[in-house]
């Protein structure tokens, strides 16, 4: 497997198009009584790696207390179970969490949530999208690329 991360973009405005939804869940954004649910989602979609997350407690005020917190960002899609995908952005452009539960993988729900926030940080007047990916997480890479994201930088 592949060492290091690596550092996409995209530049917006993207080329145009909608997130498309399956019919049956919700889109919504974040609210204070999500934490627990969206941290568990977190843990479940990164325990076979792909990404970390910090124990509910350290997390929950690290994530709305920082300066690029913006609820209108975080993005959360429910199934009739429950939480099925995430997504978390800072305020300056910068996916910091795309997660989908194993049960809803590959139908699109990243795809779309990637899309949705291509639009949003557009309506913001952003000049591009950006994350880190580990370099051998090829599942989101294929993803990534797939949604117009580029390779800009390789760390250790
Ligand atoms: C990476 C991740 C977010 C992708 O989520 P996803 O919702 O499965 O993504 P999509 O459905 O948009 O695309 C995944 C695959 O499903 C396929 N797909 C999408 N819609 C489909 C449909 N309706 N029917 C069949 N396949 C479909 C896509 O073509 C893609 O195929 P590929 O992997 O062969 O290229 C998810 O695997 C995940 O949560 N991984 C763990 C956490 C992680 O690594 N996050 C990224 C950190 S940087």
């Amino acid at each position: 497997m592949a060492d290091g991360s690596l550092r996409m973009r995209i530049d917006l405005p993207a080329p145009a198009s909608e997130p498309a939804w399956p019919d049956d869940v919700v889109v919504r954004t974040f609210r204070p009584d999500d934490g627990a649910a969206l941290h568990a989602l977190l843990e479940h979609g990164y325990r076979h790696g792909g990404g970390s997350v910090a124990p509910l407690a350290a997390w929950y005020p690290a994530l709305t207390g920082d300066r690029e917190f913006d609820p209108a960002l975080v993005v959360l899609v429910e199934g009739a179970d429950g939480l099925a995908a995430a997504s978390i952005c800072w305020t300056s452009g910068f996916v910091k969490d795309l997660v989908v539960h194993e049960a809803w993988r590959r139908r699109g729900l990243g795809e779309a949530l990637l899309r949705r926030a291509f639009q949003t940080f557009d309506e913001r007047g952003a000049g591009g999208v950006e994350l880190k990916v580990e370099a051998g997480n090829a599942a989101a890479i294929r993803l990534y690329e797939r949604v117009g994201m580029r390779v800009v930088e390789r760390l250790p």
